[in-house]
């Protein structure tokens, strides 16, 4: 019986031979944020001289990987990457997913939407018929918690302040728990109105391109049911 850290650890393996396949000398890979991408990094570090640089959505990510001898460039500074890899708390069979448990969902998704192809590492405990169970977190401009959440509970959620946590980007979470996301891209696009929400950890409008999920079984691919790509 492989342990999850274990499992973590096959996917992480499984993705960066899947990168690795995907860049060349001149590639910036992104790269996510979490315990499944930390061994991610780790898989894909001895590997940094096939690929340029990588461009990180979080502080966390950025010092593992300057400990470990990947060139981490500013988002600023690219315009073009083939791969985005990060983790997930849950994703669907369409392919949307719940991120931002870790807190770093807003960079996360302005990383991901530069880059052409999503790829998700999970293992399969976060694969669900209906997301929601995992509370959803959405990020805020502090002034505007109150306000948020009491929209948020008109929604149907119950908002919970992250306590004490605050987002690279100087903003409050709201874990938001008891919704049943039923359609996620609507769902999205709704919270994204709020005014004073910076973004949430719903990644629907544009969800995975491919998810990599492990489980005792081995490392399988999941692809959307309108995925474009041959991947
Ligand atoms: C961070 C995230 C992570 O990808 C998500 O929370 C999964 O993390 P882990 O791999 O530690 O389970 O969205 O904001």
């Amino acid at each position: 019986m492989f342990t999850q850290d274990e499992l973590k650890r096959k996917v992480a393996a499984a993705a960066a031979e899947y990168a690795l396949s995907c860049l060349d000398a001149d590639s910036v890979l992104g790269v996510g944020t979490g315990s499944t991408v930390d061994c991610f990094i780790d898989a894909i570090a001895p590997h940094r001289e096939r690929f340029r640089a990588a461009v990180s959505s979080s502080e966390r990510s950025t010092q593992r990987m300057r400990d470990l001898g990947i060139k981490v460039l500013d988002l600023n500074d690219v315009e073009d990457m083939p791969l985005y890899v990060d983790g997930a708390d849950e994703i669907d069979h369409g392919m949307n997913m719940i991120k931002g448990g870790g807190g770093a969902l807003t960079r996360e998704k302005i990383v991901a939407s530069v880059a052409r192809q999503f790829v998700c590492i999970v293992d399969a405990s976060k694969v669900v018929d209906v997301l929601g169970t995992f509370p959803l977190p959405v990020e805020v401009i502090p002034m505007a918690r109150n306000v948020v959440a009491r929209r948020l509970r008109e929604m149907g959620g119950e908002p919970r302040l992250r306590e004490g946590f605050i987002t690279d980007n100087g903003c409050e979470i709201l874990d938001v728990a008891g919704l049943k996301i039923t359609q996620p891209a609507q769902f999205e696009a709704q919270l994204n109105d709020i005014p004073g929400v910076v973004s949430c950890g719903l990644f629907a409008i544009s969800g995975a391109d491919l998810a990599l999920v492990s489980s005792q079984e081995g490392v399988r691919r999941m692809h959307g049911p309108t995925a474009q790509r041959d991947i």
